[in-house]
């Protein structure tokens, strides 16, 4: 064995070696030089080589009480000493316990749960839910949303980016979006009445029988660039959903469990029921776990298409951390707390903006803020060079945020649920230091 190579080579380098060699190589890496991440202590992370950062973009909004917190990796613990597995076929004490504690956050009437282990899961399962309800086929999604993989996640998607092409399955279609920054029908809001709106019933009248199983969309679109609708956008889609006999589902996978600030659900807001949400990514904290919530009478449609199993929906382990996060976030990282971080991080964005000639608009809810940046202000020309740049910057300033949108040209920001004030302005200070490099 050539020792000399093993001794000169880092780990960091030898990790990058075997993702280039044993991975596909399609997988999306954020950086130039890809940053291998070792471990994680609340709202920091350390890479291979010992560096430390400000972790702001959570996974991808995932670690919403951020890392190694006790009240979760101690259930985890617990629960794999027992049981790691039992599938859906044996009931299992986390698996309800989790079930009845979302049950009492969701909205309105929503308090059945299925539990899956993905959020491409949760969406499908919502879209086969509202098939079998309505006897309807066609589902309305939003352009520029993002549902995830497999056939029916990337049909549901409508990002050129984020398709294989051929793999779309039949009766998804999809709505113009509320983008006010870019607007799809070159109105200004809010003297264009949120005309955008309408699209969907134009889109349910044109390609559908005239009655739909449902409606489908993000309260804010994650991957789509942080995309914040007005707040009467979602009241006229219910109105027309309910007109053409569709349910509402609201995809909660980014916008669960207090990230937008003031309420556990992104969808509350707006002040409409929705009939279906589904989440993921936050309620686990990092564990495969997601969730397709209902009604009670909506989930007996279920029982029409016969009965179904999970090998891993419910996983007691991924339960159990479940049950723990939610235990954090009513103590320490409720709804209101992500609301009053969500205003001090806005406030110092916002002042960032009016120094930076790139930084087109700043928008977002809560601890879910994002950054579109332009070519320059009156252009509004899309730049992805200056969001790769401003990565790349943020990074040796020891902070980690993320990228979206369709042109990849949206700075994501969106850290852990429990940060306190000192991170938000120490993320700030990193933040302007790094636009202050890219010009
Ligand atoms: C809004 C939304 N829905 C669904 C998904 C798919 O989730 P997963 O990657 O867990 O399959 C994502 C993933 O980013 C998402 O952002």
């Amino acid at each position: 064995m050539d020792t000399s190579i093993q001794n000169t080579t880092s780990k960091q380098d030898e990790i990058l070696k075997k993702q280039r060699k044993y991975l596909f190589p399609n997988h999306l890496l954020f950086y130039s030089s890809p940053l291998p991440l070792e471990r994680g202590e609340g709202w920091y992370v350390w890479d291979t080589e010992g560096k430390k950062y400000l972790d702001f973009f959570a996974g991808i909004l995932t670690t919403s009480v951020g890392h190694n917190r006790q009240e979760v990796t101690s259930r985890i613990r617990e629960q794999s000493e027992k049981l790691i597995h039992s599938s859906t076929l044996y009931p299992n004490e986390s698996h309800v316990s989790l079930a009845e504690k979302l049950a009492e956050v969701a909205p309105g009437n929503i308090d059945v749960s299925y539990f899956t282990a993905s959020g491409s899961e949760a969406d499908e399962t919502a879209v086969f839910l509202a098939r079998a309800h309505t006897g309807n086929h066609d589902i309305i999604a939003l352009r520029h949303g993002y549902s995830g993989r497999g056939a029916i996640g990337m049909s549901l998607t409508a990002h050129g980016n984020w398709r294989s092409p051929g793999t779309e399955v039949t009766g998804i279609k999809h709505a113009i979006n509320p983008y006010c920054y870019r607007c799809p029908l070159k109105m200004t809001y809010p003297s264009c009445g949120v005309a955008c709106a309408d699209d969907i019933e134009e889109v349910i009248k044109m390609t559908t029988p005239g009655k739909i199983a449902a409606f489908l969309a993000e309260p804010i679109q994650g991957v789509g660039g942080f995309i914040t609708p007005p707040s009467e956008y979602f009241k006229i889609a219910h109105e027309i959903v309910k007109r053409y006999e569709g349910l509402f589902i609201s995809d909660e996978v980014q916008t669960g469990f207090g990230r937008t600030g003031s309420k556990w659900f992104g969808i509350e807001h707006s002040g409409i029921e929705p009939d279906i949400i589904t989440m993921a990514k936050g309620i686990g904290n990092g564990m495969p776990l997601a969730n397709t919530m209902t009604t009670t009478e909506i989930a007996q449609s279920t029982l029409k298409a016969g009965s179904t199993i999970s090998t891993f929906g419910g996983n007691p382990v991924s339960c159990a951390a479940g049950l723990g996060v939610m235990e954090v976030l009513e103590k320490e990282a409720t709804p209101n707390h992500v609301e009053k971080m969500g205003r001090l991080l806005r406030v110092g964005l916002e002042e960032i903006q009016k120094s930076s000639n790139v930084l087109g608009d700043v928008r977002g809810m809560g601890l879910m803020q994002g950054l579109e940046l332009v070519k320059d202000k009156t252009s509004k020309e899309p730049s992805p060079d200056a969001a790769n740049q401003l990565l790349e910057a943020a990074r040796k300033e020891g902070l980690l945020i993320g990228k979206g949108g369709l042109y990849g040209n949206v700075i994501r920001i969106a850290p852990p649920l429990t940060i306190n004030e000192d991170a938000v302005i120490d993320a700030l200070e990193k933040l302007a230091k790094a636009f202050k490099q890219i010009g």
